[in-house]
């Protein structure tokens, strides 16, 4: 995939392409192609319509996160990373908790397949803890750390099996810009705009500007785009906010 840092700010903005079946998916791809840098593609969506999802966008020459979040015995997960490479996806996950045997195997199966296919490695997101999940949910599971230091953790181990960077939700952005190295992809949901006062069902949100001000790479965009007035405005103002981000982060 080519390198973050000199591309156009759009290229940062990830489109979470929740929608309810292949021709709703089709039109929204259709007209923000062109106006953000990837399309994420999550289980509902990928579970009803099938692969011929990622192969429209990759069509439209538009870039492709598979948000299934692997997480299974290593050979299982291997495979199934292998038959992402196969789809051409340029970004997906597997749930750290798998443990380090199981992200090793399926960086090194990621990494030949593309190779054999001539193509880029895509980039392979770690996904530390559910944000669904609070302390005391953790406990009940059997995880002794609390939320934060089990991100770290997980985020840590991750890097060192060779994952190339996290799913971080806004809180968690700093802590793991200050203890992973500065290559290490962040990529965040629960964006809203400073100046939206509905947040739905995300709690700890951050803007765009504040996101990417903090670290993030990428960042996840969905109801502020699908739900705008204007969506193709909605793009630019996001654009704008990540631009502005850049260059806080410049200033620091
Ligand atoms: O509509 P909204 O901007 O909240 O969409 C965010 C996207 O990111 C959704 O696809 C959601 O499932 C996903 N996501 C999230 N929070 C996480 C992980 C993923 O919102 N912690």
């Amino acid at each position: 995939m080519k390198n973050i840092s000199n591309s156009h700010p759009s290229d940062r903005l990830i489109f979470a392409l929740d929608a309810g079946g292949y021709e709703e998916a089709v039109s929204w791809i259709d007209r923000l192609a062109g106006s953000v840098g990837m399309f994420k593609v999550g289980k509902e969506l990928f579970t009803a319509v099938g692969p011929k999802i990622v192969e429209h966008i990759k069509g439209r020459n538009s870039r492709v996160f598979l948000d299934l979040k692997f997480h299974d015995i290593p050979n299982t997960v291997a495979r199934a990373g292998e038959a992402a490479v196969g789809l051409s996806v340029d970004m997906f996950n597997v749930h750290a908790a798998g443990g380090s045997r199981m992200i090793r195997d399926t960086v090194d199966a990621a990494a030949v397949r593309a190779k054999q296919r001539g193509i880029a490695c895509p980039v392979i997101l770690a996904v530390t803890v559910l944000t669904s999940l609070n302390d005391g949910d953790l406990a009940e599971i059997g995880f002794e750390k609390r939320t934060g230091d089990l991100v770290l953790h997980l985020a840590k181990m991750a890097h060192r099996a060779g994952a190339s960077g996290a799913v971080a939700s806004p809180q968690d952005i700093a802590a793991l810009r200050a203890h992973l190295p500065e290559d290490f992809v962040i990529v965040t949901p629960g964006i809203r705009s400073a100046a939206q006062p509905v947040k739905d069902d995300q709690k700890r949100t951050l803007s765009a500007g504040e996101a990417i001000a903090a670290g993030a790479d990428y960042i996840v965009v969905g109801r502020p785009i699908r739900q705008a007035r204007d969506p193709l405005a909605a793009c630019r103002q996001i654009t704008e906010e990540i631009a502005a981000g850049l260059a806080a982060r410049r200033r620091t």
